[in-house]
């Protein structure tokens, strides 16, 4: 039996992809994941929407793929920059593609040793995320920063490790630049 081909148009001022399935991250759900816990303490009043990810996925069997926009809200906590969650694959070898639709970010990747990369992204920049590295996309600039992953249907999502240990980068704001530093919180 085969599946039925789908055409579908992402709006490219929202990243509302028509008939997806939305999920929404609050900063309630990222308790623990940011450095400054007395800033994300104050933040946490008005619990602002993190992000948003609209998601057509099929069943985890190999070989078939899903994909899904993310719009990423602009803001900090403390002097870190709005983030996604960040995770490994379930299944760590499989691989994901990143396309930059609208505003301004980048991606921190880091193998289970803790090597981190950071690249930044922009409308039209692609990222290819090898096999065993964990991502996490950052919104450096002051609206949203959406972008589209393409991923296989069987990957599924690992956040444990970096739920508990992060990344060993933080990207950061000082004097009004974007920097990547060591987290101080980061143990191997
Ligand atoms: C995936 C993609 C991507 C990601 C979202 C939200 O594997 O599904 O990497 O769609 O899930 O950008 O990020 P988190 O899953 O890390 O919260
Ligand atoms: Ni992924």
């Amino acid at each position: 039996e085969y599946k039925n081909p789908l055409g579908v148009d992402i709006d490219l001022e929202t990243g509302v992809i028509p008939g997806a399935k939305k999920l929404v991250r609050r900063l309630s759900d990222l308790k623990g994941y940011f450095v400054d816990e007395k800033a994300y303490e104050e933040l946490l009043k008005e619990n602002p929407v993190v992000y948003e990810v609209y998601a057509v996925e099929q069943e985890e069997k190999d070989g078939d793929l899903n994909f899904a926009t993310t719009v990423l809200y602009p803001g900090k906590v403390g002097r870190e920059f709005f983030f996604t969650k960040g995770h490994y694959h379930s299944k760590a070898d499989r691989a994901e593609i990143y396309y930059g639709i609208k505003g301004k970010g980048g991606m921190l990747l880091q193998t289970p040793e803790g090597k981190a990369e950071w690249i930044e992204m922009k409308p039209g920049t692609v990222v290819y995320v090898p096999p065993y590295w964990a991502h996490r996309t950052v919104n450096t600039g002051d609206e949203p920063f959406i972008f589209l992953a393409v991923y296989p249907a069987d990957a599924g999502h690992d956040y444990g490790s970096i739920a508990e240990k992060g990344f060993s980068k933080l990207v950061v704001e000082e004097n009004g630049e974007v920097r990547i530093v060591d987290n101080p919180k980061w143990k191997e």
